[in-house]
């Protein structure tokens, strides 16, 4: 299935006056900065480099979610992004992230059962062990790069073991998730296009491979289990069940390694809301859906407008490409009193947190998501309390998944 609406069309209404524009720049030199100064004032600012349209305030994203004249990207961001044919473009073809509809159905129906949040609590006490044993493996050395160590390893574990993938080989595909992410990143250079595409044709190749194995030798693992169910089901080509397991090593992966370093990093920044997760396991939760606000891992989700639509009084043209920004959307003053402090009582947090997404493309991985972060930093504040963070973690980029990168912790043994 092909995006009906052209990459190129993006760029129609950049001239508008009525909308300020931001730059790559000003978005990665200070993204919080950015969309405070705009949000009160415009619900919408559009990207001056590649086009498209930031929606900055909760209540729009929301609404946005779920509104029928936006539809999924198709093709349309790979194509923004330089990626006109091959793997990348492949992925967003044949994904579940970027279909509609029937096609999105037949591609998520699946997996439901496997991540329903029953069945992943189930896994809890397992996801634990896998936390306290990473910990143990450098516990006694009394210091750590906490990002490679355990915030990486944890997220790569847990997804190699729910779909049957050997812990061996989470090196090698980990590796290349790191790269292929940069494909929700805006305005990549030519470089990084071809940088991208390699890495995600290296995957690619890897999940085939797999796939074949159990094809030919089935293993009642789960990935057995969903091509003997996809095949019979006749409801997916080869190419979608390969994407959609390409989609599952991507989207496990990175999301959740950023986010268990931005929880363990901004609660060690707040030493007393530390102290406070140490001496009480009930506040795990609560820390953790406050870190997810506060200093998201994925910036935002996209969307195509397919005919025009009226946000918050700005109309967005038809085929548009459109940034729901959940970074923008979770600091939003209208929506949380004192949006700028982390704190991990609020006890106003919405029902359904924004970082998941709305409607039906809402994270699939969720509950492992919540599970992994939950128990990761519950196992880590039993065990080392006394932790201090040496280097901070620096979190860069507004959009699809964000980075950091070294995060240097210390204790004594
Ligand atoms: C903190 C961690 C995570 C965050 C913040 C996150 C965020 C999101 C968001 C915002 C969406 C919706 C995108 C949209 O509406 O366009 C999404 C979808 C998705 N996520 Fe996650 N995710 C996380 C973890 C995971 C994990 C652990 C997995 C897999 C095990 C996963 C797999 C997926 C998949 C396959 C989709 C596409 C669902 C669909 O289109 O129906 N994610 N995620």
């Amino acid at each position: 299935m092909r995006a009906e609406i052209s990459a190129k069309n993006s760029s129609v209404s950049r001239a508008s006056h009525e909308i300020p524009t931001v730059t790559l720049k000003e978005l990665e030199a200070d993204p919080h900065a950015v969309f405070r100064a705009y949000r009160k004032q415009f619900p919408v600012v559009l990207l001056q480099e590649t086009g498209g349209y930031f929606v900055l305030r909760f209540s729009d994203v929301d609404c946005v979610s779920k509104d029928p004249r936006l539809h999924a990207v198709g093709t349309v961001f790979a194509e923004t992004q330089g990626f006109n044919s091959g793997t990348i473009f492949d992925a967003f073809d044949y994904g579940m992230l970027t279909a509609d509809g029937d096609a999105h159905r037949r591609r998520r129906a699946p997996f439901s059962r496997l991540f329903a949040a029953r069945a992943i609590n189930e896994m809890r006490p397992s996801i634990r062990r896998a936390a306290e044993d990473l910990i143990e493996e450098w516990y006694g050395i009394g210091e750590v790069n906490f990002f490679d160590e355990f915030a990486a390893k944890m997220p790569a574990r847990v997804i190699a073991d729910l779909l049957g993938l050997p812990r061996e080989d989470i090196p090698e595909f980990t590796l290349l998730v790191y790269v292929v992410t940069k494909a929700f990143f805006l305005g990549l250079g030519p470089d990084e296009v071809v940088e991208v595409e390699k890495a995600g044709q290296r995957l690619r190749e890897y999940v085939d491979k797999v796939l074949d194995e159990r094809r030919r030798r089935p293993r009642g693992d789960f990935l057995s289990a969903f091509l003997a169910a996809a095949t019979e089901a006749g409801e997916m080509s080869p190419a979608e069940m390969l994407y959609q397991i390409f989609a599952l090593i991507v989207g496990g992966t990175d999301t959740t390694r950023v986010a268990i370093a931005i929880q363990v990093a901004l609660l060690l920044q707040h030493r007393e809301q530390w102290e406070q997760v140490c001496r009480d396991p009930d506040l795990l939760s609560g820390a953790v859906a406050e870190a997810m606000r506060f200093e998201p891992s994925v910036g935002g989700t996209a969307r195509v407008t397919s005919e025009d639509v009226d946000v918050g009084g700005t109309v967005i043209p038809a085929g548009q490409l459109v940034m729901l920004s959940t970074m923008s959307a979770t600091r939003d003053e209208m929506a949380y009193d004192r949006p700028d402090v982390f704190d991990i009582h609020r006890t106003n947090q919405p029902r359904l947190h924004p970082i998941f997404g709305y409607g039906a493309h809402r994270c699939i991985g969720e509950a492992i998501a919540r599970a992994e972060l939950e128990e990761s930093l519950g196992a880590i504040a039993a065990r080392i309390p006394q932790l201090n963070l040496d280097v901070p973690p620096k979190i860069s980029g507004h959009f699809g998944i964000r980075r950091a990168d070294v995060m240097r912790v210390s204790w004594k043994p």
